[in-house]
């Protein structure tokens, strides 16, 4: 087997169409050599009929990442199909309507609560339930989007990305005497179920097309993967709790 992934066994989450990034995750690792396990939420025949587009048809265990009883359960499950993980991928995120789109100052609580559970501390969660599968090398990799700023429209779930940039750092650190890195891609605006959920994502879209230095593609998903595939390979074994912008330079530039 050859590739940058050659003989990795990778845990995919969040794949649930195949705009999603998770997917495009899935077919660049398998492409590149590694062998890949699903999970899905929700909709699990969708995500079973997205999974048999992949080159490999990959298996689909079903997993919401604040069911505690899904997440005890993962390992043995996973172990139906791997002998063990060298690497997860985090491609989940959601927050209901109301923290989303202005409603920053009214959103109640326990919708932020939702938000916070499924976008931030799941990512501690998924790795703890990962772990006992993992081995020195091994490598837990998330999507953000740069929660350094406030931005307009984005709300509770910025916050929420602020906390996920927290916990992977804190993953880091509490991983890292075991071997395991814990990084984050930030991705620029792309056109998938989740962002279609932000009303006024569109604003994303116009701020990218005028000031990202590389220029930016809404729908091409493959630039984020491919940074997820360089962090969960053995090229990046001394850098954790590092955030790569994949954003065609917007960060990086003041207006
Ligand atoms: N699309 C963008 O513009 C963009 C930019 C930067 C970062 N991201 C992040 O990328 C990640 C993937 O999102 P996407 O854009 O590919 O959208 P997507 O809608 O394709 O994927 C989001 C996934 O989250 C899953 N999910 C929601 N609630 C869940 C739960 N309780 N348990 C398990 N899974 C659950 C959904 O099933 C879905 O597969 C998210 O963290 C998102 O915030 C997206």
């Amino acid at each position: 087997m050859s590739g940058l992934l050659a003989g990795k066994r990778l845990l995919v989450t969040g794949v649930i169409t195949d705009a999603s990034i998770a997917f495009s995750v899935a077919k660049l690792a398998q492409e590149n050599g590694a062998q890949v396990v699903l999970t899905g939420y929700g909709r699990l025949s969708l995500v079973e009929r997205i999974a048999r587009r992949l080159p490999e048809p990959a298996p689909v265990i079903e997993l919401d990442v604040t069911d505690a009883e899904h997440l005890a359960g993962l390992a043995d499950k996973v172990r139906e199909h791997a002998d063990g993980l060298d690497g997860v991928v985090h491609s989940i995120g959601f927050a209901p309507q109301s923290c989303l789109g202005g409603g920053f100052l009214d959103a109640p609580w326990e919708d932020v609560a939702t938000a916070l559970h499924v976008s931030t501390y799941s990512y501690k969660s998924l790795a703890m339930a990962a772990l006992p599968l993992m081995s020195p090398g091994g490598a837990v990799v998330g999507l953000t989007f740069d929660a350094t700023k406030a931005w307009p429209v984005y709300d509770w779930m910025g916050v929420a990305k602020a906390g996920l940039e927290s916990a992977s750092r804190y993953l880091a650190l509490h991983l890292g005497k075991q071997g395991i890195r814990s990084n984050l891609v930030a991705a620029g605006p792309l056109r998938t179920i989740a962002a279609k959920s932000i009303p006024g994502f569109e604003r994303f879209e116009d701020a990218w097309a005028e000031r990202a230095p590389l220029g930016w593609s809404l729908t091409d998903q493959e630039p984020a993967a491919r940074a997820c595939l360089a962090l969960l390979s053995d090229w990046f074994p001394a850098t954790t709790g590092e955030i790569v912008h994949v954003d065609g330079g917007y960060h990086a530039i003041g207006s």
